[in-house]
C-alpha cells in the first residue's frame, strides 16, 4: 500500500480504527490516526486494510457503507455528529446521536417538508419515521409501532415527544383531540 492511503488498522480495542499510511517499509508500518491524530506505530502490517468510505462527511445511509464494521459505523457516526447530523440512516432504521443542545430542526417548517415523504427521500430525520408509520396507519388502516431504543440518556424519551408532536401535527382528524391526549 501506498504512503497517504486510508486504511483500517488494529490497535487492539476490538475493532479496527481509521488511519492514513505515513510511513512504509517492510512489514512495518507508520499509521496517523484519523480519530485523534496520533502516529501508531505497526510492526506488521498483514491486518492493516483499505479504507474505501473515506468521505469527510460521511455516509447518511451506512447500507452503503463499503467498510462494515463497527470502528466504519462509529467512524460514520462521528463524521456526522461533527458536522452536526445527528440522523443517519441504516436502511429503515434512524440512528440519532444525542447532541446535548437543541437544533432548529423540529418546527412546523420541518414537519411539512416531511409529511408524506417516503424514508430516503429527504435527509435522515425523526420526522420520517413518523412519516412513514402516519402514511402506513392511514392507507393500510393497521396499528404503527415504533420501536425506540437505547441506553439511558441516548435520547428516547425525547425522541418520543417528538415523534408525538410531529403526529399531532399532521393529523387530520375531523375531532383533533390527538394533540390533547
Ligand atoms: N434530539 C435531541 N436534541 C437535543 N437534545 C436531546 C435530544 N435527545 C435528547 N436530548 C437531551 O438529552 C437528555 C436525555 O435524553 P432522554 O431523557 O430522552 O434520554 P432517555 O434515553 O429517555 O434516557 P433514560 O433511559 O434514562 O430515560 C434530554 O433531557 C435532552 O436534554
Ligand atoms: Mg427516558
Amino acid at each position: 500500500m501506498e504512503l497517504g492511503q486510508m486504511v483500517w488498522f488494529d490497535i487492539g480495542i476490538g475493532y479496527p480504527i481509521p488511519g492514513e499510511i505515513v510511513h512504509s517499509s517492510g512489514k512495518s508500518m507508520q499509521i496517523r490516526s484519523s480519530v485523534d491524530g496520533k502516529i501508531h506505530k505497526i510492526r506488521d502490517s498483514s491486518g492493516v486494510k483499505v479504507r474505501h468510505d473515506a468521505v469527510e462527511d460521511g455516509i447518511d445511509d451506512m447500507i452503503q457503507l463499503r467498510d462494515l464494521h463497527e470502528g466504519s459505523l462509529l467512524m460514520n457516526l462521528k463524521q456526522r455528529y461533527e458536522k452536526s447530523q445527528i440522523y443517519t440512516y441504516t436502511g429503515s432504521i434512524l440512528v440519532a446521536v444525542n447532541p446535548y443542545k437543541m437544533f432548529d430542526i423540529y418546527g412546523i417548517e420541518m414537519v411539512k417538508q416531511y409529511e408524506g415523504q417516503l424514508i430516503g427521500h429527504l435527509p435522515p430525520h425523526l420526522f420520517a419515521i413518523g412519516s412513514g408509520a402516519y402514511a402506513r396507519m392511514s392507507k393500510n388502516n393497521e396499528n404503527q409501532v415504533v420501536v425506540i431504543s437505547g441506553e439511558s440518556g441516548a435520547g428516547k424519551t425525547e425522541s418520543t415527544k417528538l415523534i408525538m408532536q410531529y403526529l399531532a401535527a399532521v393529523n387530520k382528524s375531523a375531532n383533533n383531540t390527538v394533540t390533547e391526549q
